[in-house]
């Protein structure tokens, strides 16, 4: 039998609560109504409005083109779904970097046009003003460490981060600021699981890993990947519970041989 407390709205909140209770987070990305419905109906904990939409949606190569205003229509439209999680958006490439006036701007936007509960923000030190910038107007702010895909092209590749012993250094200095000027959680992408594990017991806030392992406060996957609608992506830290991609091609190949075959619509599928 669980004790566990029962949320009918996910907030900041319910997730320090749940790293205090031993109880694992569930985060899931999504960038539209109809999946958010989904997601959000089967019990998700928090859904990530992740710039992740510029490759699954929008079908770019990197997250940087995806603009503030596009975040924005993805944003509303999960906002719009939900009954129970807690909804994160992603503040897009270029649009917090420059200054935390900015910074501050594009976060109120986010909050205001679309809805959305919180923002995420990737990197440490380097943006440390935004984030307290942000943070100062009551805006709740996740951060993100580790492999930070919107700084793509400093690193050059998307392999594993702070292997390091100077970066894992850096990465957990990084990790006890955000927690020390307010953030509510922090991502960890890609790094060594131990690395991870020692970050989640040096901090009180909720630590979401992907790629970083079991002993972390959370799980967090990209929703295309996990049912398996894309299937290009195959890094080692991703389960897929469906194969969706063959699934659709064998139904859509059906379907097309249906129409070509006159078999749909039937005498039952007409007026
Ligand atoms: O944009 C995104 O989907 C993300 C996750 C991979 C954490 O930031």
């Amino acid at each position: 039998m669980t004790n566990k407390k029962q949320y009918k709205r996910v907030t900041v909140k319910s997730l320090v609560e749940m790293k205090a209770a031993n109880e694992k987070i569930s985060m899931l990305t999504a960038y539209d109504y109809t999946m958010a419905k989904i997601v959000d109906g089967a019990g998700i904990d928090v859904i990530l409005v992740g710039d992740s939409a510029s490759n699954v949606m929008a079908g770019h190569e990197t997250t940087l083109p995806i603009t503030l205003d596009q975040m924005i229509y993805h944003a509303s439209s999960v906002v719009r779904a939900i009954d129970r999680a807690l909804v994160v958006v992603d503040l897009p490439f270029g649009t917090y970097q420059s200054d935390s006036k900015e910074a501050l701007r594009s976060a109120i936007r986010i909050m205001k046009e679309s809805g959305g509960h919180a923002v995420k923000l990737e990197g440490g030190k380097e943006i440390k003003d935004s984030i307290k910038k942000i943070l100062n107007a009551g805006i709740p702010v996740m951060g993100h460490l580790g492999l930070t895909p919107q700084s793509i092209y400093k690193f050059g590749t998307y392999t594993v981060r702070a292997k390091e012993e100077e970066e894992a250094k850096q990465l957990l200095k990084d990790a006890k600021m955000l927690e020390r000027i307010g953030c509510f959680a922090v991502v960890l992408e890609k790094i060594p699981a131990k690395l991870a594990k020692e970050v989640a017991e040096s901090v009180s806030i909720p630590v979401i890993g992907i790629g970083a392992g079991a002993d972390v406060d959370g799980q967090v996957l990209v929703l295309h990947d996990m049912i398996g609608m894309t299937h290009e992506f195959n890094p080692r830290f991703l389960r897929r519970y469906m194969n969706l991609y063959e699934t659709m091609t064998n139904s859509i190949g059906q379907y097309v041989s249906d129409v070509k075959s006159s078999d749909f619509p039937n005498a039952e599928e007409q007026y």
